[in-house]
């Protein structure tokens, strides 16, 4: 067949194709539009402004204030979305009242903060980000929106994207760590989990952009505290994850508590308008974090409530989340002037659009069917990749002499410590409608693998949050009695999260005494650490033999952390942020400037008199039961024009005697910039498997866009220069080359 004929036979049903979706869409687009511009015709004002209320009900409580009579609220149509409830039957009660008992009956969208799983928990977030794993990441996601769309919710204030460098702070559990590179792509996984391809599919819901923006830094480390930094800072490093979510076209952001340049991130016009939407584009709507509208007033950015909702709703806010400040003064403020209705009315708009997209209009009770839950929720299904994905979370810091894996044969094991069999503490901070009493704790996990092959000698040692030494000596006698000795350490679960930030972040209580008791028997001690941020471990890791980072892997905790004890997963995280030595070098993160006097032997050079400015562990470090080694790195070219690809390779070879898996990372250093630039920047990372003696070839590509970075004009620009770039099994540990990216 002649060329061109093949190609038009070709390429003709494909244009085809494509032509009728994109028409089909631009009807469903118009269909859609013409129904919310009817229905916005009908609603009086009152009814526009219940659509911009969101309050919490009582199943939950995630904040400062209640509000008693949200039923009457929804039965008198003063609200459009309820969070913090769920249940299939309890949604379809409170839907019914909002559909049947109001004028419009326009359905309610329900929100709640599923943010690591639903039912079935998965680890932490900065424990999830330890995986490396964005598919893994992304079905987590999947899974979990699956799990709370069958018990009646629409819409996860989830993913959290807020890089930080503070352990200190609480909320670093809930975060993807230090790298902004590595948070988007894991906010990326998170958005195409939780949303799918359609949102009107039963098993997808909306998901959420947080916190808008940069809650990760604030001063000391201290929750909710003043965030003070320089606009190219902010676009550098705390900005990349919600831009790169625009992309996977997110449904909602939710504003910070904390004030940018001055200005409080619920009333800045910078962020919201000139950013999200003018610079961004974004379509979705916003909501602000809990009362945060109200929050502009202690702020000292509002006179009052009524000031404060006047500053939201023009500097672009969307919904008020239990504030009741939309509630109670827009109206005015619009009889007044002060606020247009045609803001409002946008702002309805993009909220009618979400509840028209979830198919709501077409059935209000569509996600509250009792039938779902127990066909989808904490299946077998769900906790069997619950586990793989756990197992993939834990790091291996420390493995001195092999000691790990254990053998199956292992006769005795002293299971000490406030984390070995306690099951609350494992599902962690945000862990929702999590059921703990159904978490498999350490010494469960290590009873189901071993059986009575294994004597396991348990006991507390001593408690997280007393000063207790009544327990040490059954813990010394314990060690003494056994072939291995196992502790399991950490925080409380209360000890992270929102609210928890902590001035020291040394194991909690008497841990570490009775870690320092034990160790003198001279024994090899293994260290599992439970916990929901770095800790200061430097006493720890020079003592014990092994120690694993656990974080809170959630359900399936204890045979996910024995599937690595034994040998059953070979550990394969890398740690998403950086540990420090002592909470003196906080803020320490791994793509630092290099300052005019970089730390050398010399005096006067940027050091401390009391500690190296190593950390304890860098930025992408972890462990294998294996060896990789790696090749030198090949480039295809050692220059590169503004518009060209560069490619560099490298050959991992396991040479190990076991499976393994490697997080390979790249990372990129700029020598001269018109502004400093960091000394490293993770620019991509890929997971690779490896038997034994198998050899593989990673390759990266780089274009301008990858080097590119704000400059002191504000604009996304790549510049020409010399560079290193580096590629490795953690930050610090690369092969090293150069290249040169020319005009
Ligand atoms: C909390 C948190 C936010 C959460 C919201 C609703 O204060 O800051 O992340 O989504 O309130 O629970």
């Amino acid at each position: 067949m002649h060329k061109k004929l093949y190609r038009l036979t070709y390429i003709l049903p494909v244009v085809l194709i494509l032509a009728f979706t994109s028409e089909k869409q631009d009807a469903e687009t118009s269909e859609m539009n013409r129904f919310i511009d009817k229905l916005m015709e009908e609603m009086t004002l009152e009814e526009k402004i219940g659509q911009l209320t969101l309050f919490t009900s009582d199943m939950d409580h995630t904040g400062p204030f209640m509000r008693e009579h949200y039923l009457d609220d929804i039965q008198s149509g003063r609200v459009g979305a309820i969070f913090n409830a769920y249940t299939a039957e309890y949604t379809r009660e409170l839907q019914r009242m909002a559909v049947e008992e109001t004028r419009l009956g326009i359905p309610l969208l329900f929100g709640y903060d599923v943010i690591h799983g639903h039912r079935t928990i998965f680890p932490i977030p900065l424990g999830e980000t330890a995986t490396w794993d964005m598919e893994a990441i992304q079905e987590s996601a999947r899974i979990a929106a699956l799990e709370a769309t069958a018990e009646g919710l629409h819409w996860t204030f989830s993913p959290m994207i807020d890089v930080t460098r503070d352990p200190r702070w609480g909320r670093i559990a809930e975060s993807s760590g230090e790298d902004p590179f590595l948070t988007a792509q894991v906010a990326r996984a998170k958005v195409r989990g939780y949303q799918g391809d359609n949102l009107k599919d039963l098993h997808t819901m909306l998901a959420t952009a947080k916190h808008f923006a940069a809650y990760g830094a604030p001063q000391a480390g201290r929750d909710y505290h003043t965030v003070d930094m320089s606009e190219l800072v902010l676009r550098n490093k705390f900005l990349p994850p919600f831009k790169a979510i625009i992309e996977e076209d997110i449904a909602t952001f939710m504003t910070a508590f904390n004030d940018m340049f001055g200005v409080p991130a619920t009333g800045s016009e910078y962020l919201l308008k000139q950013v999200l939407r003018e610079e961004w584009g974004f379509e979705g709507f916003v909501v602000t974090d809990y009362t945060s509208i109200n929050e502009m007033v202690p702020h000292g950015f509002a006179r009052d409530n009524k000031h404060a909702g006047e500053l939201a709703m023009n500097a672009g806010v969307d919904m008020d989340m239990q504030g009741a400040v939309y509630n109670d003064y827009l109206a005015e403020l619009v009889a007044e002037g002060k606020v247009s209705e045609r803001t409002i009315d946008q702002a309805v708009r993009r909220i009618l659009i979400m509840k028209y997209k979830l198919g709501l209009f077409e059935d209000p009770y569509r996600y509250s069917d009792p039938q779902r839950k127990a066909e989808l929720v904490m299946t077998e299904e769900n906790l069997e990749f619950a586990r793989d994905f756990s197992r993939k979370s834990i790091v291996l810091l420390k493995n001195d002499d092999n000691v790990l894996p254990l053998s199956d044969d292992v006769r005795s094991i002293a299971l000490i410590g406030p984390m070995g069999d306690n099951q609350r503490d494992l599902i962690g901070s945000w862990s929702a409608a999590g059921d703990y009493t159904r978490s498999v704790t350490l010494r469960q996990g290590i009873i189901n693998r071993q059986g009575d092959r294994t004597r396991i000698n348990y006991t507390l040692g001593t408690t997280v949050l007393e000063e207790d030494r009544s327990g040490f000596p059954a813990a010394l006698r314990a060690a003494a009695q056994s072939d291995v000795v196992i502790m399991a350490l950490g925080e409380h679960y209360w000890q992270s999260g929102e609210a928890a930030s902590r001035s020291s972040i040394d194991l909690p209580g008497l841990q570490e005494e009775l870690f320092d008791e034990i160790v003198k028997l001279g024994k090899p001690v293994i260290v599992v650490l439970m916990k929901g941020r770095p800790l200061t471990l430097e006493n720890v890791d020079e003592k014990a033999s092994a120690i694993l980072e656990t974080w809170y892997l959630g359900t399936t905790t204890g045979d996910a952390i024995t599937d690595v004890l034994f040998g059953d997963y070979n550990p394969s995280g890398k740690l998403p942020v950086t540990y420090p030595r002592n909470v003196g070098q906080i803020p320490i993160f791994y793509n630092a400037r290099n300052t005019g006097r970089p730390e050398s032997d010399s005096k006067f050079t940027s050091k401390y008199l009391d500690v190296s400015n190593s950390p304890l562990y860098p930025f992408g470090y972890g462990l294998s039961y294996t060896n990789f080694d790696y090749s030198d790195i090949r480039l295809n070219t050692s220059e590169i024009p503004m518009n060209g690809t560069l490619t560099a390779s490298v050959t991992i070879t396991n040479t190990g005697d076991r499976f393994g898996e490697e997080v390979v990372q790249l990372y990129t250093r700029q020598l001269v910039g018109s502004i400093t630039r960091p000394l490293k920047e993770l620019k991509g990372f890929e997971k690779i498997a490896l038997e034994p003696g198998e050899s593989k070839e990673v390759t990266f590509e780089l274009t301008w866009k990858d080097l590119a970075f704000y400059n002191a004009k504000n604009l996304f620009r790549a510049e020409p220069g010399e560079f290193h770039l580096f590629i490795g099994t953690s930050s610090e540990d690369v092969k090293q080359t150069t290249f040169t990216l020319l005009e």
